[in-house]
């Protein structure tokens, strides 16, 4: 099992791809399930579950009861049980375009909005929307592996620039610059960031965009943790800047109302000038959503509801725990030497820190640690090399704090019993 896993991670970029292909993607989720098959039954610890962000086991992290009425009360009434239309409920695209609008100097109208089954599916439309030969499109790295195994199925080409860990994981414009040539279509950029928990400033966006004005590119903006910041710099939209550069921008309630098995996400035409609406691409991804299922109708005669009813005390409260265990995590990694962090998260539910094996013995890769660690302290942890970055880990935060703690407190034991002697 451990050198299975191992050597499904070290595959190299040809090879992933017919794994893509053939459906044994290396997504997050494979990783994840390599990893929990690695734990020791005999171990009758908890598992701390720092892989994947999905905070709603834990009480803390319960949704807002007014959702949660909401949600009830559509289900009740026993006239949403039939098919929804196929872009979404006129009443659910027009609280959306509302919420969206709040954060934009224009009006976003209804015909923008297009509900989808959580953002994942957004990305695939997106991504299909803009598959045609020949085309590639730019993804950071580090990236939401999502992105990479839906790229390989729809056969756009993809290509990545870089994010810089030093400067607070922005955007390296020249590396944007240098990858473009006429076939480039789109760049995605994910802010609140995963896997790197930054929240990129006014001015950085507003360099992004005329940088891809400049290019001739579509900026596909995933806002999933939008307004999910404890920082210093405020959740801006990208959408902001769209007299500068047509935006696509994808959301869901999955991070900030916690409901990612409510599976409602939206993919928004923030786009004052018009031009997108008319474009080819989105006759394409119009096309595709009316192949592609609906969100439950129920949920989304709920939407109205949810966004106008939840109290800003319910997120300030998940944000009060997101930002306790930001802290939490950032000093506790201080002291395990083989892991350096490069920036204290400000957003999203995330952290990439490095790792240094040389320092361990008998460890030879992210991988290699990740899978040690699930079997010896029953911690899971997301290797790197998933979202392109070898060596580096990505860690979720968003658990309740003592089992965090307890997480870390494994964590270093871990790194303690297989550190080298100096
Ligand atoms: C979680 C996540 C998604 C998927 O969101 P769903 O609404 O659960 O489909 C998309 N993008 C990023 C960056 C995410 O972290
Ligand atoms: C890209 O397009 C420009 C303008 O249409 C053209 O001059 C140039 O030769 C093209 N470059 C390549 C590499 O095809
Ligand atoms: C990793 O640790 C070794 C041993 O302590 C050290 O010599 C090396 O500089 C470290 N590498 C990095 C990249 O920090």
């Amino acid at each position: 099992m451990e050198n299975n896993g191992s050597k499904l991670w070290r595959l190299n970029k040809e090879e992933k791809k017919e794994e893509v292909k053939s459906g044994k993607a290396l997504t997050i989720r494979i990783a994840l399930s390599l990893l929990f098959g690695n734990i020791d039954s005999n171990d009758e610890r908890q598992v701390v579950p720092m892989g994947h962000g999905d905070p709603s086991p834990f009480n803390c992290f319960r949704t807002s009861v007014a959702a949660e009425d909401a949600v009830v009360d559509t289900l009740r009434s026993a006239t949403f049980n039939g098919y929804a239309p196929f872009y979404g409920q006129p009443p659910a695209r027009e609280a959306i375009a509302e919420y969206i609008s709040k954060d934009v100097p224009y009006k976003v109208s209804r015909d923008d909005v297009y509900l989808t089954l959580g953002c994942k599916h957004g990305i695939q439309i997106a991504l299909t929307g803009l598959s045609t030969p020949g085309c590639n499109i730019l993804l950071p790295r580090p990236t939401f592996a999502m992105y990479d195994a839906v790229a390989a199925y729809t056969g756009l080409e993809v290509r990545k620039y870089h994010l810089i860990p030093e400067n607070g994981w922005e955007i390296d414009i020249n590396s944007v610059e240098a990858l473009t040539d006429n076939n480039t279509v789109a760049i995605v950029v994910i802010n609140p960031g995963n896997p790197s928990g930054s929240v990129y400033t006014r001015q950085h966006l507003q360099k992004v965009a005329e940088t891809a004005r400049k290019l001739g590119l579509l900026v596909i903006s995933d806002e999933v943790y939008e307004h999910i910041t404890f920082g210093n710099n405020p959740f801006v939209r990208m959408g902001e800047f769209a007299s500068i550069v047509p935006v696509l921008t994808l959301g869901s309630f999955s991070k900030r109302w916690l409901v990612p098995g409510w599976r409602l996400g939206w993919l928004v035409t923030t786009d004052p000038t018009g031009f997108l609406q008319k474009s080819q691409f989105m006759e394409r991804v119009k096309e595709f959503i009316s192949i592609s299922p609906e969100p439950p109708t129920f949920i989304q005669a709920a939407v109205p509801e949810i966004i106008e009813k939840t109290e800003e005390e319910f997120f300030s409260k998940c944000i009060n725990v997101l930002g306790q265990d930001a802290d939490i995590i950032f000093e506790k990694l201080k002291e395990i030497p083989c892991i350096t962090c490069p920036n204290k998260p400000e957003g999203s539910m995330f952290i990439m820190v490095k790792l240094n094996v040389s320092m361990l013995n008998d460890i030879q890769d992210d991988a290699d640690f990740c899978l040690k660690l699930a079997k010896q302290e029953k911690v899971i942890i997301l290797p790197g090399s998933t979202v392109g970055m070898e060596n580096w880990i990505r860690i979720t935060f968003a658990l309740e704090p003592s089992i965090l703690e307890e997480g870390l407190e494994r964590m270093k034991a871990f790194c303690q019993r297989n550190a080298k002697a100096l």
